[in-house]
């Protein structure tokens, strides 16, 4: 027997242990364990039952998606699937942890699944741009229906044990911490009632009322048009259960795999795995000891209660950490608290949360006018406005109060953060914490390393992002960090370009079918031309459409013109202004470009700024830009983010593209293009 696996007999019911750290994946090494356990258990006479159990911290969690792409080696999961369903003994899955995927596949061809109340099942694949490739889309409809099955395969999101008891995908509850024992107990009753067998593909009477119902499946693509535009897998899990409803069993099984096999060599599949590793190694410092200790956070201050204060407030308040909130005066105080509270009424008014946790939460800010009130406090986030010299001046003055240890951070976006650090006398706390807007709901957090943060200090950074269920990324010291600095040229070529014949619509057209929730014209007149142009003594193309009255969708139009229901139309006004700026720019009009041209007009140079914030070390990794992008800028998942995108579309093409459109290729971009290097590959 493979060390992953365990046996052991106790009164003719055989237990197989898997244990394979640190999620039990379906691994060449897992199968072969299944593979043997279930066959021992077949040839002894004595095992009248099995139970299928895991060690550690969770059920098998899915397939080894390390695996994908490699040549295969060890027990192929179908033969291992077709040793355990076509056996002649009945075999419970127990389920703690997550039964995810590969996983929960094989806990549907177990006979029999129970779990603990905390337990979550489900069949996440289509995050990997992929559909469930186990039987998993041939399986759970039989269990429970069609519209279900559509809505828990395309959404992928595991399913509490209750809530997957009432829909029938376990059969039994366990109680927490007795999983095993109660396992056995279910196991030993089968043995005493020995009833027949019950697999799941022999199940028809949750498909058949679905049987030739093809605008079923038409009705659900088109009611999910926008949240599977771009994606792949979401079109061929709806073929593959269409199939479950509509042919005999292995014929569905022969269609799945044909489906499954079209996504697994598809670019969005591989992007989409390639983001999921992504998204861990953020977390991954290289000069960081991985045993490094975090300080413990828990009381937290939030100096300035505005648009991202709030926010980043509520991230703590969340995970039930208490924090002081503190602003210049009264009004701004209530003004921030009004919103807060105002969030969670709207979560509580469309039913996530109840009316008492509300109140629970707000209980939890201390709201104050004073920095001496953070005095007690673990770690303090600064949110003030973006003005070196306010900061200064806020840093000189927490470092007076705050507690030695305590960690200071700035959510600054710009600023130079050794700078900020400059002002205290305690350069080794200083770290950034930059989260993105909205600060409660985006999942990224640039953490910024100064020249000086200690490295217990990144070290609470990074435990404080998982604490608050953020995605950290960790950047240097510099302009924008990441996700802004390489984002930035993207505004840059749309305002350049649109003055030499493309319009507003043809740019924003382009990026929209890329993959982008909106294009760059339509998200300035979203935010109002007055606040983009903030700042700014030259004449600039947003500034003379403000100059008329135009400031976005708030106020006259902006780009576009925009009807009583905010939908927007071409503007011929805003023609004029953009024809009238280009002449004062003196930019010849070179009529339309295709959707290919705008992209890579807009995007090359965002690869060319990624590989400047590589080449200064300011990421530590091309795949930490992606996760930037993709979580702070909603770049297209499925493209893998510029980086991943770059290594799609071919280094050389991209250089050679920059240099058409006058742009100097950064170094690393060159050197690689001619050395047919990648950056996210190897
Ligand atoms: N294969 C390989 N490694 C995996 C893995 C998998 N399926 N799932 C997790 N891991 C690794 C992670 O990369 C991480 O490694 P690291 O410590 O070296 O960074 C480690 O396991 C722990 O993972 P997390 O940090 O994500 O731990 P959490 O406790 O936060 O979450 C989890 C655990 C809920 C299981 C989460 O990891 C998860 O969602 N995993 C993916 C589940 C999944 O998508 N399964 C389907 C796979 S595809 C499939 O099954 C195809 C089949 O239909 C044929
Ligand atoms: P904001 O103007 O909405 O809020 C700033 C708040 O700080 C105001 O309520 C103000 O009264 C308060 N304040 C100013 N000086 C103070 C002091 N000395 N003591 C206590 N409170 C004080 O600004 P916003 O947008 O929240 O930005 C704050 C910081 O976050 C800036 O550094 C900004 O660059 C950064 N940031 C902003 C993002 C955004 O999208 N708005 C995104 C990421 C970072």
């Amino acid at each position: 027997m493979s060390q992953v696996g365990t046996t052991e007999v106790i009164d003719g019911i055989g237990i197989l242990t898997i244990d394979y750290p640190p999620v039990n994946a379906l691994s060449a090494h897992t199968r072969k364990a299944l593979d043997e356990g279930f066959r021992q258990f077949a040839a002894d006479d004595s095992v009248k039952a099995i139970v299928l159990i895991c060690a550690g911290r969770t059920f098998i969690a899915g397939a080894d998606i390390s695996e994908f792409g490699k040549p295969s080696s060890g027990p192929n999961l179908q033969e291992v699937f077709d040793i355990i369903e076509g056996g002649s003994k009945p075999v419970v899955a127990a389920i703690h942890g997550t039964a995810l995927g590969g996983g929960y596949e094989l806990a549907l061809i177990c006979h029999y699944r129970i779990a603990v109340p905390s337990a979550k099942v489900g069949l996440p694949e289509v995050a990997l741009g992929l559909l469930p490739g186990a039987g998993g889309t041939q399986r759970l409809p039989r269990i429970v229906g069609i519209p279900a099955a559509l809505d828990l395969i395309t959404g992928g999101a595991p399913v509490g044990a209750r809530k997957a008891l009432e829909l029938g995908m376990i059969d039994a509850l366990a109680d927490e911490g007795k999983l095993r024992e109660d396992a056995i107990a279910f196991a030993r009753k089968l043995v005493a009632e020995g009833g027949p067998l019950l697999r799941v593909r022999d199940r028809q009477d949750k498909v058949e009322p679905y049987r030739g119902q093809s605008e079923l499946y038409a009705d659900y693509l088109k009611k999910n048009a926008r949240a599977f535009r771009g994606f792949k897998a979401p079109f061929n899990i709806v073929k593959a259960i269409e199939a479950a409803a509509e042919l005999p069993f292995d014929q569905g099984m022969a269609r799945e795999r044909e489906l499954f096999g079209e996504l697994m060599t598809s670019t969005e599949s591989a992007a989409q795995r390639y983001y999921f590793f992504a998204e861990r190694e953020g977390a991954k410092v290289p000069d960081l000891a991985r045993d490094t200790a975090a300080l413990p956070v828990k009381a937290v201050g939030v100096i300035g209660a505005g648009t991202m204060g709030g926010g980043i407030a509520m991230n703590f308040l969340n995970a039930g950490i208490p924090v002081t909130l503190v602003e210049m005066n009264q009004a701004a105080l209530d003004r921030g608290l009004g919103v807060i509270r105002k969030n969670y009424e709207n979560s509580a008014a469309k039913g996530r949360m109840t009316t008492e946790q509300v109140e629970q939460r707000m209980a939890l800010i201390t709201p104050a006018l004073e920095l001496d009130a953070l005095k007690d406090a673990d770690l303090v986030i600064e949110a003030v406005f973006e003005e070196m010299g306010i900061k200064k001046d806020v840093f000189a003055r927490l470092d007076a109060v705050a507690k030695p240890g305590a960690i200071l951070a700035s959510n600054t976006s710009f600023l130079d953060l050794d700078d900020i650090a400059s002002a205290t006398a305690r350069p080794e706390s200083v770290v950034g914490l930059h989260f993105f807007s909205p600060a409660n709901v985006m999942r990224l957090l640039e953490i910024v390393r100064g020249a000086r943060t200690s490295d217990a200090v990144l070290a609470t950074g990074l435990r404080i992002a998982k604490t608050i269920a953020k995605v950290p990324v960790v950047s240097r010291v510099g302009p924008g960090f990441i996700a802004n600095r390489v984002m930035s040229p993207r505004s840059r070529a749309a305002t350049e370009l649109v003055l030499e014949g493309p319009s507003p619509q043809d740019i924003d057209k382009a990026l929209y079918d890329y993959g982008f929730a909106m294009g760059p014209f339509a998200m300035s007149d979203l935010v109002g031309l007055d606040v983009i142009g903030r700042g700014s003594n030259e004449r600039t193309l947003q500034g003379d459409l403000v100059k008329l009255g135009r400031l976005g969708q708030k106020q006259n139009g902006g780009f576009y013109d925009y009807d009583d229901k905010r939908q927007s139309s071409p503007s011929p006004v805003a023609a004029q202004v953009i024809a009238d700026f280009a002449k004062f720019k003196g930019v010849e009009n070179k009529g339309p470009q295709s959707a290919e041209q705008i992209v890579a007009r807009l995007l090359f140079p965002v690869v060319n700024e990624g590989a400047r914030v590589l080449e200064e070390g300011i990421a530590i990794r091309a795949s930490d830009i992606d996760v930037a992008c993709i979580l702070g800028y909603n770049w297209p998942v499925y493209t893998g983010g510029p980086m991943f995108w770059a290594d799609t579309v071919g280094l050389p093409k991209i250089v050679e593209g920059l240099k058409a459109m006058g742009i100097e290729p950064a170094r690393l971009l060159a050197e690689k293009a001619a050395a047919g290097g990648t950056f996210t590959r190897g």
